[in-house]
């Protein structure tokens, strides 16, 4: 990595999917991965266009039985364009021949170039450069240019620029077995001399998908040439023969557009996109403006830090922004976990905004508003799955697509023993605290009460319902209860040998219900009286029911066990894994459940976690929340069982999800303990280096990318935004202890923080907006407009 660049030097089979994940291009409303525009999908490609919410829904038979699946639609590839001299074959980066290779992907401006060389059967030496954007400005529009360079032959150069419509679903290969086809052909055409279309509609969501593109020879001298247009079903294409001579550069620019029948402001989808590449500014303009517009992006998004770190961070925020970017703030669409780069769960929403929303709510918290009104929508459907399931409120799904309803598989395939085994994932009801926990933060950050007193205030009531129904009393303990769960650590599903899957007492799930109990108790007292009337008429919500949420925030049940806060009730009871044995004997046990399966045995008789769960208490909450937290459940939490509790659950987690390492850098360098910078660094390689080996090719992990901006921004400076405060307690580690960065709080454009030396500078820029008061260990300071305060810590 460069400070601003992603490069690869030379062409590798065997890694070209991981950098087509990490090449990929997106403005939020789609995605393109970063594939060779002459390869089709196969064994080292896999071109793929994903449009954000575009979700299609399929049976297929698997082991015997019919599952459902909704997957995020590949859509029509719209990069392909291929050239080749006259009586060769179209030139492949996987041919012979291939000279010189080159890719670099730059993240200040959003472009990707590819620089090759080759030399073709007959001998011809010729050099190709290769630039393509996702427009930043125009959603619905991108570029590819190639320039084309006969170096020491004259002749004929044949060139296809086409819209490709026979892609399928393919890029899992656990998913293989699943039905994959989502398009069917709906039409093709074109229009003047260079634009042809494409259009398809997903088989059951019928969404129409239409692309246009127009091919144009540009340059000084645009050199006489034929052209030919090839319309079939699936694939539509021009194929220019143009004359060139030895070291003549010839110009190929292909603009496409790409709508959907789910836009606004559009009569038909393939009128617009036909209007769209029509009207659209040449490649060199329309690059100009999406510079600018990244170049405006990076000043609100930046992190002002050094070294690889930075440059790792630098390539995170560019993907989240890709992925989710002021564009999106107009769509309804969730925070996909694998970003729009890949078909990796499918696209599904999952708790992972949980690690994404608190960096965007104070960079771009319009963004985070979106993304929360997706969830809004879809609370019919969460208050229709609690009342199925026997609760009140509002029960949001562990993997969401279109309509909310729990898109969690119903078998999952473990390649190790080749066997579909039952998923109960879908018993994470921990997703509707992470619901919660982030309108709260995004009104913490944001002061919109409009949002607040609205639709995030009817979430927030509806999830705090849900757990005052779902916690029962146990008169024996004299405690609520909420059995039957799954934790973050997904490994855990069951008890050994029990007969019904889920588990009592996850300590998570629990603090986090009376958390939010808690704050939906905040709400009702905060509520502006009228307001509060209409919304809890509206809801049905009684003063007995505010009762019983101010009983149950207080008398949940948190288990302890040997002086640590259990995972859950008998955790501390399980078998101790040989975990020297199996690393010795495996190397790799991250997914420690598929290995114990093929081995016959279970993940759930062990004391062995998936990723952090317990200690996920301590990447939301300061300790001193924590404590609070529990102190108000009536048990006593300090720093010495805290630190037990971390040491704990260190010994005992594979990290087979990337939140791990984010997590437990976060807990570590908050506790100030040894190897905070050892996770931080391991969650930097996350995708980089695709360190679960094989994953990345299939979509980044979004979370864990802005996690680790998140680790910055507000781990390591212990920034929360609470009780109407910007709240500091910075915890900088040797390697990374001299950082900057500025933040939209309240009304506040760039409002830096910069933290140096022992001391943490506080700056507002010039406005109307009020001071804001900073609290930093303790010692208050309120600063002005214009003013600069600077706080030991
Ligand atoms: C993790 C979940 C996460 C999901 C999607 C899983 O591997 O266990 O916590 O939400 O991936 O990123």
């Amino acid at each position: 990595m460069g400070t601003w660049t992603l490069e690869y030097e030379g062409y590798d089979p065997a890694t070209e999917r991981l950098r087509e994940s990490l090449c990929a291009l997106g403005n939020g409303y789609f995605m393109t991965r970063g594939a060779a525009p002459e390869c089709t999908a196969g064994e080292h490609h896999y071109p793929g266009t994903y449009v954000a919410g575009c979700y299609d829904r399929l049976v297929s038979g698997v082991a015997g039985r019919v599952v459902e699946n909704e997957d995020l639609v590949n859509l029509p590839n719209w990069l392909p364009l291929r050239f080749r001299a006259a009586g060769t074959p179209w030139f492949t980066p996987d041919r012979p021949g291939l000279l010189e290779y080159r890719q670099v992907l730059d993240l200040r401006r959003g472009v990707l170039t590819r620089t090759l060389r080759y030399r073709d059967p007959r001998g011809h030496r010729t050099r190709v450069t290769q630039r393509r954007f996702v427009h930043a400005v125009d959603p619905h529009l991108a570029g590819l240019e190639t320039t084309v360079l006969a170096e020491d032959w004259s002749g004929r150069l044949e060139v296809e620029s086409a819209l490709d419509g026979t892609v399928t679903n393919a890029g899992v290969a656990r998913y293989r077995d699943l039905n994959g086809e989502h398009l069917r052909p709906a039409g093709t055409g074109s229009s003047g001399a260079d634009v042809v279309w494409l259009q398809a509609r997903t088989a059951t969501s019928c969404i129409l998908i239409a692309e246009a593109a127009r091919t144009r020879l540009t340059g000084d001298v645009v050199p006489e040439h034929s052209r030919e247009e090839v319309l079939r079903p699936r694939r539509v294409a021009h194929r220019l023969v143009i004359p060139v001579r030895q070291g003549q550069a010839v110009t190929i620019e292909k603009i496409a557009a790409l709508h959907t029948s789910r836009d606004f402001a559009i009569s038909s989808p393939v009128e617009a996109a036909v209007q769209r590449v029509q009207d659209a500014a040449g490649f060199q303009e329309l690059l100009d403006s999406h510079v600018l517009a990244w170049d405006h992006l990076w000043r609100r998004a930046d992190l002002r830090i050094g070294g690889e770190a930075g440059d790792v961070l630098r390539l995170h925020i560019f993907h989240v922004l890709q992925t989710l970017s002021p564009h999106t703030a107009d769509l309804d669409v969730g925070v996909p976990a694998r970003g729009l780069h890949g078909e990796a769960y499918r696209g599904h929403v999952f708790w992972d905004e949980l690690f994404v929303l608190p960096y965007l709510n104070l960079r771009f918290p319009e963004i985070s508003r979106g993304v929360l009104t997706y969830r809004w929508r879809r609370l019919p459907a969460a208050r229709r799955a609690a009342r199925q399931a026997g609760y009140a409120g509002a029960m949001y799904p562990w993997q969401s697509g279109s309509d909310g309803r729990e898109e969690s598989q119903e078998l999952h395939l473990n390649p190790l023993s080749g066997r579909w085994l039952p998923d109960h994932s879908r018993l994470q009801r921990h997703v509707g605290s992470a619901i919660a926990y982030n309108v709260w933060q995004y009104y913490q950050a944001t002061g919109d009460t409009a949002f607040l007193y609205t639709r995030g205030g009817e979430m927030l009531l509806e999830v705090a319902r849900f757990w005052a129904s779902a916690a029962r009393y146990d008169r024996a303990l004299d405690r609520y209860r909420i059995c039957g769960v799954v934790g973050p650590d997904e490994y855990h599903d069951a008890y050994p040998d029990a007969n019904r899957p889920g588990l009592d007492d996850n300590a998570y799930t629990n603090v986090t219900a009376a958390w939010t109990l808690c704050r939906a108790l905040d709400l009702a007292q905060s509520l502006p009286a009228p307001r509060r009337a209409e919304l809890f008429e509206r809801l049905g919500v009684r003063r007995e029911e505010l009762e019983r949420w101010e009983e149950v925030s207080r008398r949940l049940r948190v288990p302890f066990h040997r002086g640590v806060i259990s995972q859950f009730e008998g955790y501390g009871e399980l078998a101790e894994l040989d975990w020297d044995r199996y690393r010795a004997r495996y190397g790799d046990i991250r997914r420690l459940d598929r290995i114990l399966e093929a081995e016959g045995d279970t993940v759930n008789r062990y004391q062995a976690s998936k990723q952090a769960d317990v200690l996920m208490l301590g990447y939301l909450f300061s300790l001193d929340e924590l404590a609070a937290l529990f102190a108000r459940l009536g048990y006593r939490l300090d720093e010495d069982t805290w630190r037990r509790t971390v040491d704990y659950y260190l010994r005992r987690t594979s990290h087979g999800s990337t939140l791990s390492s984010v997590v437990h850098a976060w807990v570590l360098a908050r506790t100030r303990g040894a190897g905070a910078w050892r996770y931080f660094r391991e969650a930097l390689a996350s995708d980089i280096a695709d360190i679960q080996g094989g994953t990345t090719p299939e979509g980044v992990h979004l979370g864990a990318m802005a996690g680790t901006i998140d680790l910055v921004q507000r781990g390591l400076t212990g920034l929360e935004t609470r009780e109407d405060a910007l709240w500091l307690d910075p915890a900088p580690l040797r390697e990374l202890r001299d950082f900057g960065f500025d933040l939209r709080y309240r009304g506040h454009w760039g409002v830096g923080l910069h933290i140096i030396d022992g001391r943490v500078r506080v700056s507002l820029p010039d406005s109307e907006a009020a001071p804001v008061r900073v609290v930093v260990k303790g010692q208050v300071a309120v600063v002005g407009p214009g003013q600069v305060v600077e706080l030991p810590y």
